[in-house]
């Protein structure tokens, strides 16, 4: 059994973690209509890995005997009207998300849980790289995204991108 206010925290991860899914595949949906599908598809992997992170919680929670309760997905809101909207909105999500996965961190410290903490050790490390993989795709377009030729350089790049499941494996 977990403490009641880690456990709670650890419930609503798994809703963070599915409208992240929600919010990427919105930005692929945006990229899809703008003809970008290199973009598309970088965003529509991240979906998936945001699933999966989501899918890890819930397992956590269930390997530790506690009940998983499912709560309302919120609508992607955002209004994006240029190619960097997206970008730099996938940025302060991932900041947000990186604090909220603090927080949790915190609460495990608290009251001593260390299999919480080192469950959680594996996002600390992802949430690492997700926000530099945010900050360099900003940085790419900055140089490169203002050229029509660049630009579709870089979709190429972002094209290649594939799928992998996460290296945390929970069963
Ligand atoms: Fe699951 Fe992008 O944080």
């Amino acid at each position: 059994m977990l403490n009641e206010k880690v456990k709670e925290l650890l419930n609503e991860q798994i809703n963070k973690e599915l409208y992240s899914a929600y919010l990427y595949l919105d930005m692929a949906n945006y990229y899809a209509n703008e003809g970008l599908s290199g973009f598309e598809n970088w965003y529509y992997v991240q979906a998936q890995e945001e699933r999966d992170h989501a899918m890890l919680f819930r397992t956590y929670l269930q390997n530790n005997g506690e009940k998983v309760i499912l709560k309302a997905i919120a609508q992607p809101d955002k209004e994006y009207t240029s190619f960097s909207d997206p970008l730099a909105a996938a940025l302060e999500h991932e900041r947000y998300v990186t604090a909220s996965i603090n927080t949790i961190y915190a609460a495990a410290h608290e009251i001593h849980d260390y299999r919480t903490m080192q469950f959680l050790d594996w996002f600390i490390k992802e949430q690492g790289e997700e926000e530099k993989n945010s900050e360099d795709l900003i940085k790419k377009f900055e140089l490169f995204g203002s050229d029509a030729k660049g630009l579709y350089m870089l979709d190429s790049e972002l094209g290649a991108r594939v799928y992998a499941a996460p290296s945390l494996v929970l069963d």
